[in-house]
């Protein structure tokens, strides 16, 4: 049956040459999508921030600062929508397979149909696994926006790839905001903490949905960093060490989600779990509370990118465009860009420790 609808799709290209030319055409989508899978199978991003390459709308400086300057001076080199002076970890895990950042979804409609066929991101700065108050897509519902799309371009031509493990590769990025809401509204790390069993088991619903419903054939996702030693935990240490609660809520978290990873897929053939944790722990964590050089930056606690007062941003500005935040001079020597943020070195840095496993994990 699916094998006759696909043929079906492939007559109609032959005689109908000329439907190549209209725009959108459906079996010319499915020509496209078949013609990629041949090459590479696309990447499908969804997450937070640390994944987000454009996704979340401007609202304005002060709710939205990554469309705002000084984010994005060393790349794109101008403010473009990522939380971060430059690249973010979806721009590096898809160099690691050797192909393009797939296209933000609120940027789609400027894609070339080439760019289409090889992915896209639905990840979005504030967005986590459960409500985090912000009113962004959670990891559910941008799973539902991809397959709504995806069942809008397969139209005409279905089940070309519906109910088979084809759709592709999943990158899937939780990086703490579930935690950084529960602990704002209730007052604190430990109730932070509290919510990690709740937190783990809807991320393992969505795990398990993007294998079995979506038919995903490899869901590349990360674990948590230590997130006591982002410059929000540490500003109020002056810099000089990081939470330790925030980061046993981070190791917590870890240890939770090896075990639904292990129990959703005992033999490792679907999913790989990220390990950013280890990468940054190494150089956040080495210099024993001294600043000294750890590989490469000279400030690992401090920000690049810091504002005047705790309550304030990177970016902020007061009523006549006076800056309120100081800026360093080389953000390559920083390991965080904002309060929550990596720069792009420290990015490059993190992704180096996992490039080669990421890609032998996908030939296999
Ligand atoms: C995710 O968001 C959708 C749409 O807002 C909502 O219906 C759903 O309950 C949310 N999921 C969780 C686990 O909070
Ligand atoms: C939150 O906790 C801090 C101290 O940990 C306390 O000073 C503050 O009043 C608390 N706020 C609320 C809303 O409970
Ligand atoms: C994908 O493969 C897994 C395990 O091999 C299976 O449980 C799942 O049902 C498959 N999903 C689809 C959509 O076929
Ligand atoms: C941080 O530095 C300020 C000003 O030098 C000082 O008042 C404060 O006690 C320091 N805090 C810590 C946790 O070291
Ligand atoms: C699967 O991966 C985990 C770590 O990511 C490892 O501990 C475990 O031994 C692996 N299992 C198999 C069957 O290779
Ligand atoms: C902004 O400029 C006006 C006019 O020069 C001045 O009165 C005001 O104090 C300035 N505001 C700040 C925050 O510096």
């Amino acid at each position: 049956m699916a094998a006759a609808a696909a043929l079906l799709c492939l007559a109609l290209l032959v005689v109908l040459p000329s439907a190549a030319s209209a725009a959108a055409s459906p079996a010319d989508r499915c020509k496209s999508e078949r013609g990629s899978r041949r090459k590479q199978e696309p990447l499908w991003v969804f997450g937070d921030s640390y994944a987000d390459t454009g996704n979340l709308g401007d609202l304005g400086r002060e709710l939205t600062h990554s469309w705002y300057s000084p984010y994005g001076e060393t790349f794109p080199r101008r403010p473009a929508g990522r939380f971060s002076d430059g690249r973010v970890l979806t721009d590096f895990v898809a160099s690691a397979l050797g192909m393009p950042t797939p296209v933000a979804y609120k940027g789609r409609r400027r894609a070339s149909r080439d760019r289409l066929a090889r992915g896209m991101n639905f990840a979005v700065g504030g967005a986590g696994v459960l409500d985090t108050g912000n009113f962004q897509r959670n990891i559910s519902a941008q799973i539902d926006l991809f397959q709504a799309m995806q069942k809008q371009r397969r139209r005409g031509c279905a089940r070309v790839a519906g109910n088979n493990n084809n759709t592709g590769t999943a990158l899937v990025v939780v990086s703490g905001n579930d935690y950084a809401y529960a602990a704002d509204k209730d007052n604190g790390t430990s109730a932070a903490i509290a919510y990690i069993p709740t937190v783990v088991r809807e991320l393992g619903y969505q795990l398990r949905r993007l294998r079995d419903e979506v038919g995903m054939r490899r869901v590349v996702v990360t674990n948590l960093h230590p997130m006591g030693c982002t410059p929000v935990f540490t500003r109020p240490l002056n810099y000089t060490g990081c939470d330790p609660l925030a980061n046993a809520g981070a190791a917590q978290h870890n240890a939770a989600l090896a075990f639904v990873l292990a129990a959703l897929d005992p033999a490792n053939a679907t999913f790989l779990l990220l390990d950013v944790h280890t990468p940054f722990a190494a150089i956040l964590l080495d210099d024993d509370g001294d600043n000294k050089n750890s590989r490469g930056f000279t400030s690992t606690l401090q920000p690049c990118c810091e504002s005047f007062t705790p309550d304030g941003y990177c970016g902020e500005q007061d009523e006549n465009g006076t800056r309120q935040y100081a800026l360093c001079d080389d953000p390559r020597r920083y390991f965080y860009w904002d309060a929550v943020h990596p720069t792009q070195a420290a990015w490059a840095a993190v992704a180096a420790t996992f490039k080669a496993t990421v890609k032998s994990f996908m030939s296999t």
